[in-house]
Parts: structure tokens; sequence; C-alpha cells
């Protein structure tokens, strides 16, 4: 029997539009839980199952794309009872009809080679332009096809070229989290609760929308002159973490390392919704090192069950002004052209929550304040900061 990959799925609405949807370039910009990754599955599967030629799955990190988009894809080979041969250290998978290459967009380079007859980009918003830019030069075969599925990230280089382009090869649909059916009754509502209109608007509608007045409008994204630089972290340097505590929201540890001059370079991150604590600290835990500390925020079940996990964290200095100013003041670039915080590029999250981590306009008695929203990966950053600059406190 010839099974598409379609028919042993019950596709959501937006999953059927984009489905029906005919474009050499697709976008699913839809919130979170909307059924982007799921239906990327299927239309990678579908286009093995019905052409011949290589293919592609990349994912903003290689986490992201073994724990989250890749196991959507080999449930759905297994579903479909379709025979594969995935190599993982290759970051390949054979099937009969050609190779999908697994990639990380991260790695942009590492994108490069044969031609492909289709790729799918889960979370593109994570990523630079420069891996579309990649990705369209290996689609070039006639009828290639690549789809993008992503939560946008306000009036980006997607934004760019699936609405101000106006190109007839591209076209999206606009998936909203609400219409999920499969996802726990509370899901959005959780998340309604506690987002603003706008970020709403993004995460859970899946819209374009622009964040005004940010924090950290100094972060600059410039590949030379900016924040986001590739290095190695030294022998000698030495390795401290931060952690913030999240469920519905997600929760962050991020890796950082400091070099004989103090600069703190945040080299890895770790970002996930709707984990048990156990289970992150199983992922904390797999990135070996000698920490001098890991601070974290308070919350005291949290704290004892990472302990227990083998995580053993201090309480954070959490005065919210004082640390963005040190924050601030790290961003600094230096006379020598460099600034004292440094964030490598497989950050994706952390990189994104600086270009949307914003002031409330509606604080009260006209105090500086940001809005409680896009700040998980910033408030990780802050305690790491606050614990190297922020002074003599001593709490335990
Ligand atoms: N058509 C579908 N049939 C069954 N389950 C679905 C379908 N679409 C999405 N889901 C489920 O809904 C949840 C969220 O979908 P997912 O694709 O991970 O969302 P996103 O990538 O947009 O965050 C997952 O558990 C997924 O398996
Ligand atoms: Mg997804």
């Amino acid at each position: 029997m010839d099974t598409t990959a379609a028919n042993v799925e019950t596709l959501l609405p937006s999953q059927g539009r984009l489905y029906l949807l005919k474009k050499k370039y697709k976008l699913f910009n839809g919130g979170v839980g909307s059924g982007k990754t799921r239906f990327g599955a299927m239309w990678s599967a579908d286009q093995i199952l019905h052409n011949k030629g290589n293919g592609m799955i990349v994912a903003p990190t290689y986490r992201m794309l073994e724990d989250v988009s890749l196991v959507a894809f080999l449930e759905l080979l297994d579903r479909l009872h379709r025979p594969y041969e995935y190599k993982q250290g290759k970051n390949l998978i054979y099937m009969g009809n050609g190779t999908v290459f697994l990639r990380s967009g991260d790695t942009p380079d590492r994108l490069r080679g044969p031609n492909l007859s289709w790729a799918w980009l889960d979370e593109a918003a994570l990523n630079r332009e420069e891996v579309w830019k990649i990705l369209i030069g290996r689609l070039r075969l006639n009828n290639a096809r690549g789809l993008i599925t992503t939560t946008p990230a306000g009036f980006n280089w997607i934004y760019h070229y699936w609405v101000e382009l106006q190109h007839d090869s591209y076209g999206m649909v606009t998936g909203s989290s609400r219409e999920n059916t499969y996802l726990d009754a509370d899901f959005v509502s959780e998340m309604e609760a506690s987002y603003s209109a706008e970020y709403a608007a993004q995460e859970i509608d899946g819209k374009f929308v622009t964040f005004e007045g940010l924090v950290y409008s100094e972060f600059s994204h410039d590949s030379d002159t900016g924040h986001i630089r590739t290095f190695d972290v030294k022998e000698d340097w030495q390795l401290c973490r931060g952690i913030d505590f999240g469920y519905t929201n997600p929760f962050v540890c991020l890796w950082g390392a400091i070099d004989g001059d103090g600069r703190l370079y945040i080299y890895d991150e770790h970002y996930m919704r709707k984990r048990l604590i156990k289970e992150h600290a199983s992922v904390i835990k797999e990135v070996e090192g000698d920490f001098i500390w890991t601070v974290s925020d308070w919350d005291r079940q949290e704290r004892a069950e990472l302990e227990d996990a083998g995580v053993s964290t201090i309480k954070a200095q959490k005065d919210v002004a004082i640390g963005i100013q040190k924050v601030k003041s790290r961003l600094k670039i230096q006379p020598d052209g460099s600034p004292r915080l440094i964030i490598h590029p497989r950050c994706v999250n952390l990189i994104k929550e600086f270009g949307q981590y914003r002031w409330n306009p509606n604080a009260k008695g006209g105090k500086e304040e940001p809005v409680k929203e896009f700040d998980h990966a910033m408030d990780a950053l802050r305690y790491m900061v606050m614990e190297l600059d922020g002074g003599s406190f001593v709490f335990i």
C-alpha cells in the first residue's frame, strides 16, 4: 500500500492549509505548540517517499535537532513502517530514495555541499539569514522545495522574505496554538495568563509583532564587532553556570567561562519548557567541567530537587535594576574592540531574548522596570553577572 505521511496524520486546520499550499518555499509561522515540528516531520517524510534525491533537516542547534525535530521525524518514519539507517556520528539518515543530512544552523558553513531536493528548517527564526541564503543555493534542482516552521521573532529576515518581498515562490500560513486540540487543556490558558498582548500575539498566535524599548539596545549582532562571536573555551578559564527555573515558561541553564581578564563568555545554553527538574539535571550534567559556582533563582523546591540530582546551586543576587546595569556595562565595547560579555552563536534562545527583552512603558511612578517576558535567559545571565560583579553581598 502506498501511504503518504498525510494519511497517517489527522491534520490541524493550519497544517492542512499548509499541506495544500502550492509554493516552492513554504513558511509555517506558528505559536508555541501549534504543530510546527509535527508538520515539518510529516512534510519531510512526504518528500522522501515521493521524490528521489537528498534532503536536509536543520534545527537551530544540534541539541534542538536531536531532542525535538529529529525525534518527531524518526517517530513518524516508524509509524509509516519505513526502514531507515540512522548514522548518528555522521549526522545522516540513509533511506531507499536518498540521504537526509542532519545539520544545525549555528554552524552555517556546514550547510554547504551538494544539491538538495528538499530542506526543512525547524524554529528558523532562531538562526541568521545566512542559513537561508546558503540553503536557497543548495535547493537549485528543478522542483526542489523548502519548508520553514517557526515561532516568529519580530520583523526579521523571515518577515523580509515571506512578507516584504512578495515573491511568487514564497507562501505562508499562520497557525495558532489555540487550534491544537492535541495540547493539554490548560497549555494555552497558562501561557496567556502571564503574557502581554504583543507577546501572546507572537508566541500563541504566530503573528509578526514589534518590540519597542529594548533593555539591551546596545546588544549587537554584527559578526565582527558585536557580541555574538565564536570562540574556544581555554583550559585555564574558570567555568560557571546560571539557572532560571520554569515549567510553562522555559527552564534555562547558561554555561559561562571567565578568561584571565575577567571577560565572561557564554558558551552553551539549555532552554526547555515542560520538563521535570530531574530531566533538566541530566542535560545539565552532560556538559562536564569544574564549575566554580552555579547560581540560580531562589525557588526552594526546585533547588532541592537539583541538589538531589547532583547540581548544587547558590542563591542569586536578584536586584533587577542593579543587575541590568551590570550586564549593560559588560556589553560596552572596550578599547581593544571586544565587549566583556561574549555570546556563542549556539546560544540561540539567549540571543533571541536579547532582541525582545524590553522596558515596561506602563511601569508605575516612572520607574524603570523590564516587562517580565523573554526574561528567562536574561535572568539566568543577570544572576551570573551579579555573582561576578555584584559586590560582596553573601546569601546562603
Ligand atoms: N496533527 C497532529 N496530530 C497529532 N498530534 C499533533 C498534531 N499536530 C501536533 N500534535 C502534537 O501537539 C504537540 C505540539 O506540537 P509540535 O509540533 O511540537 O508544536 P510546535 O513545534 O509548534 O511547538 C505535540 O505533542 C504534537 O505531537
Ligand atoms: Mg517545535
